[in-house]
Order: C-alpha cells, then structure tokens, then sequence
C-alpha cells in the first residue's frame, strides 16, 4: 500500500519543543506570506527565505539551503516552481536531509493534490527523518485575485483549459492557518492534510462568484492545453517552464480532484473557508479594482 494515502505516516520522531526561529521558504508568496505574518506574533524569529527575501534561499542554489536554516528549529517548505515538477522530489529531500542533520527538525510541507510527483516529494520529507506535517492542497481560491489568474480576472475574460471540470477551491489563509498550527505545535507531526474548500466548483462558477462579489462581469472561456501553452509562449514564459506548467495542469486538471474532504475541520476544528467569503473578502480588499487601487 502507498503508505501516504494513510493519514498518518510511519517513523514520525517524537515532537519537539515550540519552535524559537522559523525559516518560511517563499516567505513573500501566497502562502509563505501569510504563514510569515502569523508566525511573527508567536515566535521569537521569522526568516524570510527567498531569492530576494531577508534570508536568501534558491532551490536552484543549494549552497543557499545551509546558511539559511542554520539555528532554525523549524521550517515552512514551498517549492519552487511547482511541487509537481519532477525535479521537486529530489530537492525537498535533499533540504529536508540537510535540515535533520542541522538540527532543523520540524518540517511543514505545502505539497499539491493528484500530483505524483508531489507525491514522491512527500515521501522524501517523510524518509528524511524530520518531525513532519504535508499540507495537501487544491487550487488556491487566491489564484484568481494576487495570483496568476488576477490580470486575467481583471481584464473580464478568464481563458483557462478548465473545462467544466470541478475544483474544490480552497483559501491559502486556512492553508497557512493549519501551517503555522503544525510549526508551532505538537498535534500536527505525522499528519497529511489533504485540504480542500467546502464545494465543488468549476471555473465558471468562480467566475460567477467573482462577478457577484467584485460587481464584475467575468467571462470565463474554456480553451484547449495547445491554447494555453501558445497564450504562454506568447507572454514569454520561457519554453521549457511553459511545458512543465502545462503537463501540471494538464494531469490535475482532469477531475481527479473533484472531491471534497473535512482535512481543514480536522486541521482547526472550523470549516473551510467558502469560496464566496473569499471573494467577498479579496473584492473589498480591491483585488479586482482596474483603477491602481488595488
Ligand atoms: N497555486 C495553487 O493553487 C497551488 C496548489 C497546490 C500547491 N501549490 C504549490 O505551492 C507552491 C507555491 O507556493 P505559494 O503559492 O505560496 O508561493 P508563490 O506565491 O508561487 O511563490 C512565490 C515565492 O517563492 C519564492 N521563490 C520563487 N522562486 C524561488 C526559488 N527558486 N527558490 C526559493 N524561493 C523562490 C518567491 O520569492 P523570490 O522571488 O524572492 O524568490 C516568493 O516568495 C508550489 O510548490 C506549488 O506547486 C500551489
């Protein structure tokens, strides 16, 4: 049996004390940003890790990984481009053994549903020895305002090789809620949260709930993977990371993910976060305003 469709994993060491000093990798993205926030209000020492953050750190440049973790008990692991690019497994279990060996023991993994390289990449944290926690995530609800989608969302046509498929959009602030639980605490080591939102959407009924929210009216424009590869090539995104982005989307796109879970409830002991409250919230806070105010 795949060991990690289990909940809990085996060879979990024992937990920890409260971490003092967290490294969050790609502390200024979706996520890494709001795990950082949090955590400045509960520990003595937050480290923004990026190529550009406070503490540099690249995936690309491992001599960066040492430096960054050393007197860090505890790190938030995003990986960077995607954590279902083949080469993410190798990567987070080679920081994750790094980490161990430095002292760095408590590890939180965003990791990404239907992805078998993510996969592999959960398995690497896990053998690695680290006190561990995967947070297993859908499609952030948080792509179509800052994220990737956003420009998009805001010129009123949403072309996306979606389909009808459903998606179980979840907030990246439940993520990195259930993040910064499990760095900071000891009830979360072993588990593999696979999170989702609290319904079924597809990207046209995102786009209707933005609309609603925002007081927009959002198109959304099922288009082919060949569409979206061009539109990419044509936005100059270099060809090999446009293949890579593609084949992700390509393979969990294809409703493997149209399932819901309560991960979330069990994470906090609240629900998820609606895909409309999202909107709603990411709409005042002028997410899809035109006018520089956002
Ligand atoms: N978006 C989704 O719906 C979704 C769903 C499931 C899983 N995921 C996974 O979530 C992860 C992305 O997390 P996120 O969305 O929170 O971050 P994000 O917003 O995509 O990431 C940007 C952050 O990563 C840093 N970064 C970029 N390249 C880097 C590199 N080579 N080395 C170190 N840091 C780097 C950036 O800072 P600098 O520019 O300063 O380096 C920035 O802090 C990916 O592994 C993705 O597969 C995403």
């Amino acid at each position: 049996m795949d060991c990690l469709t289990d909940r809990r994993l085996t060879g979990v060491m024992s937990p920890t004390q409260t971490p003092e000093r967290t490294l969050v990798i790609g502390g200024t993205g979706t996520t890494g940003r709001r795990v950082a926030e949090r955590l400045a209000a509960l520990v003595a020492e937050v480290r923004i890790g990026s190529r550009g953050g406070g503490t540099r750190f690249d995936w690309a440049d491992e001599t960066t990984w040492r430096p960054a973790l050393r007197g860090a008990d505890a790190a938030y692991v995003t990986y960077h481009p995607d954590i279902g690019s083949p080469a993410a497994a190798g990567a987070v279990g080679a920081f994750a053994r790094l980490a161990v060996e430095g002292g760095t023991r408590r590890l939180v993994l965003l990791s990404g549903r239907g992805s078998a390289p993510a996969r592999e990449a959960e398995r690497a944290l896990a053998d690695s020895g680290a006190e561990w926690t995967v947070v297993r995530s859908s499609w952030f609800a948080q792509n179509f305002g800052e994220g990737f989608l956003g420009d998009a969302v805001r010129s009123g046509v949403l072309a996306f090789p979606a389909g009808a498929v459903e998606e179980p959009f979840i907030s990246a602030d439940d993520i990195a809620e259930i993040a910064v639980a499990a760095l900071t605490g000891d009830r979360h080591a072993g588990q593999v949260y696979d999170v989702t939102g609290p319904r079924l959407l597809t990207f046209g009924d995102a786009a209707a709930e933005i609309s609603r929210a925002a007081g927009i009216a959002l198109q959304y424009v099922p288009i082919s993977f060949d569409e979206f590869a061009a539109e990419l090539a044509t936005s100059g995104v270099p060809e090999v990371a446009a293949a890579e982005t593609v084949d992700v989307f390509r393979t969990v796109l294809d409703g493997r993910n149209a399932v819901l879970t309560d991960d979330v409830t069990r994470a906090l002991g609240r629900p998820a976060t609606d895909f409309a409250d999202y909107a709603r919230a990411a709409a005042t806070a002028g997410a899809w305003q035109t006018d520089g105010r956002r």
